[in-house]
């Protein structure tokens, strides 16, 4: 009889059967792009942070316009290589995990509650046709409200003046802590200064900027309802800019301009 109930439950798992091949063939085969997409996100927001972005030209294609170079951040130094890894593979947050490529930030340092640094970071570099650098582009992140935000800052060759800010992923309230990537806002920081007296003074204020203000070049508008994700992005530049993030390098590379 062909409504045994053998039967109706051999084309119900045939069915099941076929459907999770499917699903995870398509999962597989998927999963390249997906990484490629991914990487091409973040690539997108160095360009656009660098102020190099055109959208007529191929992402990997303008990426190429820039230099990667890895930064040991204890001595400051860049380095062409570490350890065997490729540059273009190389992911500073995935190394975090590993103990014996990243340190625990002290709880006393940890502002930015990053947890731990990676022993080595990489970063990017725009030069001028003179081959002088124009512009660096560091990774920056660090705790908002709802969890970290990753993004980078790009900072002009007195390595004081930010010259752009982009943040490629965070889970912070649309309409609030998610105004990081309002446009206008982000604007905003082109221009300010991010030491002053070689202490970090750059912030994200509550409230709007005096342009009266004599040190209004250290300052950043609030984002109106979210102080907290404000604060979270005055701490990773405070910690980012410090002796533990990029200092060192800013130092060696102001004493060699
Ligand atoms: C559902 C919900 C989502 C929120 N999302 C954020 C956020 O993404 N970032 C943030 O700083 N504050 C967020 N807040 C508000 C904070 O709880 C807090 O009130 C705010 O940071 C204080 O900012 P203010 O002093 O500018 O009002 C959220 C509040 C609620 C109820």
């Amino acid at each position: 009889m062909n409504e045994s109930i053998i039967k109706t439950l051999a084309v119900a798992f045939s069915v099941c059967l076929v459907c999770s091949l499917i699903v995870s063939a398509s999962a597989v085969s998927l999963r390249d792009l997906q990484k490629e997409n991914k990487l091409n996100d973040k690539r997108l927001k160095v360009l656009q942070v660098a102020g190099i972005y055109d959208q007529n030209i191929s992402i990997s294609d303008q990426f190429n316009q820039l230099e990667s170079k890895f930064i040991d951040f204890d001595s400051g130094m860049l380095m062409a290589e570490y350890n065997n890894f490729n540059i273009d593979e190389y992911d500073q947050v995935v190394v975090t995990k590993d103990p014996a490529l990243s340190s625990e930030v002290p709880a006393s340092e940890d502002i930015a509650i990053i947890k731990n640094r990676e022993n080595v970071g990489k970063i990017y570099i725009l030069r001028d046709d003179l081959d002088n650098i124009k512009k660096l582009i560091l990774p920056i992140r660090g705790y908002g409200l709802w969890g970290t935000l990753y993004g980078y800052i790009a900072i002009e060759s007195d390595f004081n003046t930010v010259s752009g800010i982009e943040f490629y992923d965070h889970k912070e309230t649309p309409g609030l802590g998610a105004e990081v990537d309002n446009p206008r806002w982000k604007s905003s920081w082109k221009g300010k200064k991010i030491y002053n007296n070689d202490q970090v003074a750059l912030e994200v204020i509550k409230g709007k900027v005096d342009t009266g203000d004599i040190e209004s070049e250290y300052k950043i508008d609030g984002l109106s309802g979210a102080t907290i994700t404000s604060r979270g992005v005055t701490n990773m530049v405070s910690y980012w800019f410090s002796d533990s993030g990029y200092a060192n390098l800013l130092k060696e590379l102001n004493y060699e301009s």
